[in-house]
């Protein structure tokens, strides 16, 4: 490939590269990538590899290409309810809303019609990687794993058209995985807090059921011509644990889910095989929080609840973390837990707002999740606008807790009251000083929320080795993005995404398209969606 290219470096940092020249390999890897080739030194960079420029896909002036987005955090089985039951918060919106449509999951037929769609909609969106909850019901949930099948086979006819396109290196069997996701019933045995009609018979039963699934899932095919060369044959769907949240779960029950994961982690055959995820939800909503700490009096606080069942681990990702305590933040940064952060979820459930700028000062690894449907909508960038407006939110309203009164915008102390009220005149164009201070209780800059829906997720996912952004070794996991529109690059986005000036003004340029993207494109400019080097998706996916 060779134009614009995206990848983001770190929650301050990207790298935009508007000359880029990139190989994908074989296994659907890249396998080198040059930051900058001028176009008349093209040639030559090639040769040197050992390519011809005939191999060459070159990109268009307001094309671009960026890493797929990665949603840490989304409810596979409530696609059908989305944008329902907004007037609701959390708790009732579980009871009223969305547990009476999970158990309709009971019906296979319905839960074949669904998961398909669901795999194909997040596809189409961008989104190359899902941390997926289903439903508490085993068979329905080996469904969700099997709809990546489906369309997997059908993707083998795809790739015909790819290797044209890319030539990219055919493999010699059909691909039965598409998606980079880990897919898991939930566990909800806990009698009284679950409808009688939507709860599991038992903790041994629950424990059972998941263990069977981990098994089922660890039987569905690895890309097997990975294997036939030599790399180890690696499953894009993988398991991850899901007691859905302590209000659902019994003691034994969360004391079980560790267990599995402690015997899943010491069967590995091979240190690099990853350990087992865990997934759950913490401190969403006010009521909740309260509710929990009732039903376990002996843990100190919510996330204590978790840990004095082992459950807070590197590999864990705990959605919304919207009301921990200093104490709480402390704990899982030391446990190395992951957080997503869910702000459409949280506004549309009125759960509050996350200090996700303070969790990302405090070092701790932050993603992003869609939630549907607590959030209304399965695009990741939605999530990326709704998190944006969520710390300008914060930025506006939030009193800062005594350790942090020392930031302020313009660098000088700040009282409180200062902060109580918004700021007058933000810095538009960040000095460097202000790109080097603290994230809490500002507005996040468009790099830290593109590397949140990245880079971010792939730390929260533990899936950074392979996923979030570009560099050789790691997987070809893309979006080609174009903001021209059919005519060219008039209507909305404007004559001036052209750009055929200096690198420079190419740089700037790109840049500014990226950022409009976020902020106001839709699955409208997903040309296509690449998994593991292969065409899975997008706007010319089915043409
Ligand atoms: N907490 C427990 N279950 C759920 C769910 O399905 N969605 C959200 N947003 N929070 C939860
Ligand atoms: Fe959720």
């Amino acid at each position: 490939l060779y134009g614009s290219v995206i990848t983001p470096v770190d929650p301050r940092t990207w790298k935009a590269l508007p000359q880029c020249l990139m190989a994908i390999g074989s296994t659907g890897n890249i396998d080198w990538m040059l930051d900058h080739v001028e176009e008349n030194k093209l040639a030559e960079a090639l040769s040197q590899k050992g390519y011809v420029t005939s191999q060459v896909v070159y990109l268009k002036d307001g094309e671009f290409i960026i890493p797929g987005f990665i949603d840490t955090h989304t409810h596979a089985a409530q696609f059908p309810n989305l944008g329902k039951g907004g007037q609701y918060e959390l708790l009732d919106w579980l009871k009223h809303v969305t547990f009476p449509k999970e158990a309709e999951f009971a019906d296979l037929d319905f839960a074949k019609e669904a998961y398909y769609d669901v795999v194909r909609r997040s596809l189409d969106c961008g989104t190359t990687t899902s941390c997926y909850y289903a439903t508490l019901h085993l068979d329905a949930t080996k469904i969700l794993a099997d709809a990546t099948s489906r369309l997997g086979k059908r993707f083998s006819v795809r790739y015909a058209y790819l290797r044209l396109t890319l030539r990219i290196p055919t493999r010699s069997t059909s691909i039965h995985w598409i998606e980079l996701l880990s897919s898991q019933k939930c566990n909800m045995d806990r009698t009284g807090e679950s409808p009688e009609y939507y709860l599991e018979k038992s903790a041994e039963q629950s424990l059972a059921d998941t263990s069977f699934l981990i098994s089922y899932i660890r039987t569905l095919p690895p890309i097997s011509s990975h294997a036939s060369i030599g790399t180890a044959p690696e499953p894009l769907v993988q398991p991850i644990l899901t007691p859905r949240f302590a209000i659902s779960c019994t003691s034994e029950c969360l004391g079980g889910i560790r267990d599995l994961a402690d015997r899943h982690d010491r069967q590995r055959r091979d240190p690099k095989e990853p350990r087992m995820r865990i997934q759950t939800h913490i401190s969403e909503n006010r009521g909740e929080v309260e509710y929990t700490l009732k039903l376990y009096p002996d843990a100190g606080s919510y996330a204590q609840v978790y840990d004095m069942h082992g459950l807070l681990r590197d590999t864990t990702v705990l959605a919304h973390a919207v009301h921990l305590t200093d104490d709480e933040i402390r704990l899982i940064k030391e446990r190395r837990a992951g957080i997503s952060h869910c702000p459409t979820s949280n506004f549309n459930l009125r759960s509050g707002v996350a200090p996700v700028g303070r969790y990302l000062d405090e070092g701790l690894k932050v993603g992003l999740g869609t939630d549907v449907s607590g959030g209304y909508s399965t695009s990741m960038l939605n999530a990326i606008q709704n998190a944006s407006i969520a710390s300008k939110v914060a930025s506006m309203t939030n009193i800062p807790s005594p350790a942090l009164r020392d930031i302020s915008h313009s660098g000088t102390v700040a009282n409180s009251k200062q902060l109580v009220s918004p700021p007058t005149t933000p810095p538009s164009e960040p000095t460097e000083e202000a790109s080097n201070s603290r994230f809490t209780n500002r507005q996040l800059p468009i790099q830290t929320l593109f590397y949140l829906a990245t880079l971010g997720g792939a730390h929260v996912c533990s899936l950074s080795q392979k996923i979030g952004s570009f560099s050789p070794g790691k997987s070809f996991d893309a979006l080609l993005v174009s903001v021209l529109d059919e005519k060219g690059a008039i209507g909305v986005w404007g004559r001036e995404v052209k750009c055929d000036s200096d690198l420079e003004t190419k740089r700037k340029k790109l840049e500014e398209n990226l950022e409009r993207f976020l902020f106001c494109g839709d699955d409208r400019n997903i040309q296509k969606v690449y998994v593991q080097g292969c065409l899975v998706g997008g706007k010319l996916f089915g043409q």
